[in-house]
């Protein structure tokens, strides 16, 4: 008698296993069609959220192309345009997304055709919820509907946000969404935005090529009571997570805060430093038509930009933690370094990077490049020392001697 109810629980238990069992949720999705090879580095653009929110408009986001091909952001490979929330309002009798006809009239092939014009790549922004962060509609149950009409106007990006997805499980949704671009006859770059919830590393690089790993920053240092994360509190947590990039899979801090105003320039060039140790994509999210020079000098960086596009793909971490002092190292292609000294306190520090934090033997002679001021120490051996300024870094490029 046991014996039944015990065998009529556990088939019970079984059955509703089956019947709640997540990744089964949209079916037996497989991806048969490869990844396309668009993002073997780290991805880099523009996206309009973080300075312009929902006041997107296609006069705006021109501005954005013509600023990013003559600022010299495009000649640094700065590559995408992406409009992020609130370019689309409705759906049309046939269920076409439309986007906001007073803000985008000439419609979003217009706008394409014209940043591609500028040789420069068109994003866009939808949700896998029934309604977008900002109540726009998304694209929970229109995914192929959707991702064909990207393809016909010409999207070379799609950042799929996590918003009002219910009970959804997020790999079987991505999932959904990377088979419908995949389909959609064009090579588009699919941005998982699941801020790191259900565990993306593990998912996020069959299904995508880069994946947000944590909620949205903002532009501050570091957290306030009533703001979202700040810029070193985004980095804790990715440091925390760790993580493996390689090509078309990378790991996704959240956009660049650098020229918004929020952080000093010191706090700035420490920020666009620690991204590009993180292999993160470089999307900034300032306004481009008004950049001063420091905002110009910091995002076009071509020392600190060539770390983050490092071709080996290889993530760095934070090696050495001593209160307020870290320091952060990547392998790059060639047996070269990158090296991070991060000064988090308020007084200037005398730092030190040791050769065995980078494998490498005490006394081997290496040539140091000092990323930011471009000073060349040659012939150096066991450490580099620097004094290293409040909020700030110092970051270098090590080639060691064969
Ligand atoms: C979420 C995302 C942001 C941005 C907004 C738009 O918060 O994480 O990056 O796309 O939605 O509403």
């Amino acid at each position: 008698m046991h014996h039944v109810i015990r065998r009529a629980v556990r088939t019970a238990a079984l059955l509703c296993f089956i019947a709640t069992a997540p990744a089964h949720a949209d079916g037996t999705l497989k991806l048969e069609a490869p990844k396309p090879n668009v993002a073997p580095t780290p991805p880099m653009g523009w996206n309009s959220w973080n300075k312009f929110d929902c006041n997107v408009s296609e006069q705006m986001i021109r501005q954005q192309a013509d600023a990013m091909a003559a600022s010299g952001m495009k000649d640094a490979g700065y590559r995408y345009i992406v409009i992020d929330d609130c370019w689309q309002k409705s759906r049309d009798a046939d269920g076409n997304i439309q986007a906001d006809p007073e803000r985008f009239p000439s419609g979003i092939k217009a706008l394409a055709d014209y940043v591609h014009a500028k040789g420069l790549k068109f994003g866009l922004y939808s949700d896998a919820g029934v309604l977008t962060c900002a109540g726009r509609p998304g694209s929970a149950g229109r995914e192929f509907q959707d991702a064909s009409q990207y393809a016909k106007w010409g999207v070379d990006f799609l950042k799929y946000d996590w918003c009002n997805t219910g009970t959804r499980n997020a790999e079987a949704a991505y999932t959904l969404m990377a088979k419908a671009l995949r389909e959609s006859g064009r090579d588009i770059v699919f941005s998982i935005c699941e801020w790191g919830t259900d565990h993306p590393e593990r998912w996020g690089p069959t299904v995508g090529h880069l994946w947000r790993t944590t909620h949205d920053i903002y532009d501050g240092w570091e957290s306030t009571k009533d703001k979202g994360n700040g810029m070193t509190n985004i980095l804790d947590m990715q440091a925390a997570r760790g993580g493996v990039s390689a090509p078309n899979a990378w790991n996704d801090p959240d956009m660049l805060e650098v020229g918004n105003g929020g952080m000093t320039t010191t706090e700035y060039e420490s920020h666009f430093s620690l991204w590009a140790m993180l292999a993160a994509p470089l999307v900034a999210g300032n306004d481009l038509s008004k950049m001063d020079a420091d905002t110009v000098r910091i995002l076009t960086n071509k020392d600190v930009i060539a770390v983050d596009q490092d071709p080996l793909g290889q993530q760095g971490r934070r090696a050495l933690k001593e209160g307020d002092l870290e320091v952060w190292v990547r392998p790059l292609q060639g047996g070269e370094f990158a090296a991070v000294l991060f000064n988090r306190g308020k007084t200037p520090a005398d730092m030190t990077l040791k050769w065995d934090r980078l494998g490498l033997p005490g006394d081997r002679k290496a040539d140091v490049k000092d990323l930011w001021s471009k000073k060349v120490t040659k012939g150096v051996r066991g450490s580099y020392g620097s004094k290293v300024a409040p909020h700030g870094v110092t970051m270098v490029r090590i080639k060691a001697a064969p």
